[in-house]
This record gives structure tokens, C-alpha cells and sequence, in this order.
């Protein structure tokens, strides 16, 4: 009797296991959570043991943004589709979970890791051991510094996204025709400071901003400028919401017109809306974004948004599997940019998708039309 017990027992911690893994894998049309409790998210040490050949590792940050949901999600049906078996994670944004969980995935017989760092400077000596393993590494949307065992990077184009928010402002406010002494005021935030694609993004649209910051027709009234004093830490949406209810009642609170904001994402920009909508009473500024996230695009369609640049993590997805693949045949990865993206240890050869801007006139066309949401999911 005492023998069955111990066999049901363990038969139940077995299922149980195996349904903590099931965790890892998002839900379908995973709905925009931008705050900070990672409480889904598999612990590294319940990874399952996937089974098969040809397996893919695929490491994912955290499913707290929604557009991680939807990368994981189209990377793995993609890859199956494509015959591979994919041992696919998320590591709750933290970077210790993300280091075992690839470790795991090494000693689990991967063959070619695709990751999506939390820090991209953060994962040295793990990804030594892939290199000692002839894993390939392909970096997964944000460049993983300082490391040679990089192997490809597949991402968008993260300037045109900056220079794409950058070139929204100038247009909506019309800033090449300013007229003498006209002056409009600025606030900034960007995302998280261990993330490359904060070097592109931000400093993108300043490429198209500075000659009006510098020729005082953007005045920044906190003199929060600097990339690093407007970062936010995991891009997290409450952090964001903190910093611009303080920035509004010590700058703002006089009246004191705030004309645009630019925030570097879509999570980012939900925490300045909320912001301004419980702290704010002037006229809505301009608020750009990035990721088109269900939230966001819910926003755009009622003004609380001005323009979000939408990049189709469908297409991402593509371009790695066709990387995937061609590193698992033996034959030469996509590419189209050799030039711009250095983590440190050389040049990085990157496949860059292309970014479009998306705004309440084009929310139809380019999320609903292209079947990247339905109309149900941004009836708001
Ligand atoms: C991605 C953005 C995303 C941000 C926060 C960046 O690395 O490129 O699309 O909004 O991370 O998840």
C-alpha cells in the first residue's frame, strides 16, 4: 500500500511539473499588463526537459510587456511549423532566472539559442559556454554587449524608430515654420538603461530634435534631458506614471503648458498618460510610443496617444526562424546591415525589419486590416 502511495505521489509531482512548465508558454492574445509582478513566469529550475532534435532555445525577458507575449508566441508556432522543437522561456526580468534558463537550455541539447536580453551586458559567462558548445547565439531585438559569442542579431531598424517620433513631432508642431519667439515645452523619458536599443531610440529623435532644442524652440521646463536622469528601469509603466506625476505638479502644476512628450515606448507613454490624466488639466500634449500595444492602440484611437511606431513582431519572428534555419542547415543567415551594430567586440551582421508609424488614422490598415488584433480587441 505504502508503495502505490509513494507512486501516486510521485506521478502527481511529475503532472505537476509538467504544468508548471506549460506556464512558460504565453497565452494567445495576451492582454497589454504593464506593471511590475512577474507571478506567471516558470522559475529556472521548473524548466521542462524538452524532448526531439533540432532544438531551439528561445529566451524571452519577461511577460509583463505585451509585445514579449506576442514574440515568444510567434517565434515558437513559426519554428514548429517550420519542424523544430522550441524550449521556450521567460524570466520574470530577472537576469539570474534568464542566465539558468539558457544554461538549462545548453545542457538540454540545444542547438541554436535566440535571446532576448533583460541586460544586454549581463550575460558573459553563460554565453561562453555556448561558444565552448558551437551554439550560435542570435540576439533576439536588443543587442547583447560585449560578447563574441554573438553570432547574428535580428532586431528593427531602432534609429528610424527614434527619428520616426522625432520627425512626428517636428511635423505636428510644425516646428520648421516657428514662428520667432515661439516656444514649446518638452519632456522626455526613455527606457531601460541595460538596454541597447535605448542608444538608438532615444538618440534618434534627438537627431531630428536637437536643432530645436538647441535654437530654444523646445524648452525641456525640468531640465530632465540626459539619457541616463530619463531612463526607467524595466520600462515598467508605474515607474514611468511616478515620474511624470512628480515632474507635472513640480513644473507643471501652475499652469504651465506641457505641448509634447516623447517616450521612447508604448509602456513607457501608458505611464505618462496615466500621469496626465490624474495630474494634469492644460491641453493634452503630443505623446508618441512604440510597440503598438492593445492599450496603447485603444488610446490612440481616443487622443490620449498622438502616435505609436508599430513594428510587426510577426515579421521578426520570420526573419529569426529564417536564421534559425539556415544556421541549423549550414547555410548563410538573412542579412541586410553590416555596418551599425557593434556590441563591443566587433561588427554584429543584422537582419533590421522595418518600422511604420502608426496613428489613429491608420489603426484600421495597419492593426486590424493587416490581422495583427481584431476590431474586438481595440473596441477599448
Ligand atoms: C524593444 C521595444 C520594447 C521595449 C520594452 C525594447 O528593447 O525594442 O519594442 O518596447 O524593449 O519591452
Amino acid at each position: 500500500m505504502k508503495k502505490i502511495l509513494a507512486m501516486l505521489l510521485a506521478l502527481v509531482m511529475v503532472l505537476a511539473l509538467v504544468a508548471c512548465g506549460d506556464e512558460s508558454t504565453p497565452a494567445t492574445d495576451a492582454p497589454a499588463v504593464n506593471n511590475d509582478t512577474p507571478a506567471t513566469e516558470a522559475p529556472a529550475d521548473e524548466d521542462p526537459a524538452p524532448e526531439g532534435g533540432n532544438l531551439v532555445g528561445v529566451a524571452m525577458p519577461t511577460k509583463d510587456l505585451q509585445r514579449w507575449n506576442q514574440d515568444g508566441e510567434n517565434m515558437k508556432a513559426q519554428l514548429e511549423a517550420a519542424g523544430y522543437t522550441v524550449d521556450l522561456q521567460y524570466a520574470a526580468n530577472d537576469i539570474t532566472t534568464q542566465v539558468s534558463q539558457i544554461e538549462n537550455m545548453i545542457a538540454n541539447g540545444c542547438e541554436v539559442l535566440v535571446i532576448a536580453s533583460i541586460d544586454g551586458e549581463a550575460l558573459g559567462t553563460v554565453l561562453d559556454q555556448a561558444k565552448a558548445a558551437n551554439i550560435p547565439v542570435i540576439a533576439y531585438d536588443r543587442l547583447i554587449m560585449n560578447s563574441d559569442a554573438v553570432s547574428y542579431y535580428a532586431t528593427f531598424d531602432n534609429w528610424d524608430v527614434g527619428v520616426k517620433q522625432g520627425e512626428y513631432i517636428v511635423e505636428a508642431l510644425d516646428l520648421a515654420n516657428a514662428a520667432e519667439g515661439t516656444t514649446y515645452n518638452i519632456e522626455f523619458i526613455t527606457g531601460d538603461p541595460g538596454d541597447n536599443n535605448i542608444n538608438f531610440f532615444f538618440d534618434g529623435a534627438i537627431s531630428v530634435l536637437q536643432e530645436y532644442l538647441d535654437s530654444g524652440v523646445l524648452v525641456c521646463p525640468s531640465g530632465q534631458t540626459e539619457k541616463q536622469t530619463v531612463a526607467t528601469a524595466n520600462w515598467a509603466t508605474d515607474a514611468a506614471q511616478a515620474r511624470f506625476e512628480n515632474i507635472l505638479a513640480s513644473y507643471y502644476a501652475d499652469g504651465t503648458q506641457l505641448d509634447v512628450v516623447l517616450a521612447s515606448n508604448d509602456s513607457t507613454a501608458l505611464g505618462v498618460a496615466n500621469a496626465l490624466a490624474s495630474s494634469y488639466t492644460g491641453n493634452y500634449p503630443i505623446l508618441t510610443g512604440q510597440d503598438c500595444d492593445v492599450a496603447n492602440a485603444i488610446n490612440l484611437a481616443n487622443g490620449a496617444q498622438s502616435m505609436s511606431v508599430f513594428k510587426d513582431t510577426r515579421d521578426l519572428a520570420a526573419k529569426t526562424v529564417e536564421m534559425v534555419d539556415a544556421l541549423m542547415k549550414g547555410s548563410e543567415p538573412p542579412v541586410n546591415d553590416t555596418e551599425t551594430y557593434d556590441n563591443g567586440t566587433g561588427i554584429i551582421p543584422s537582419y533590421l525589419c522595418e518600422p511604420v508609424v502608426c496613428t489613429a488614422d491608420n489603426i484600421q490598415e495597419i492593426l486590424i486590416d493587416s490581422g495583427y488584433y481584431t476590431a474586438d480587441q481595440l473596441a477599448g
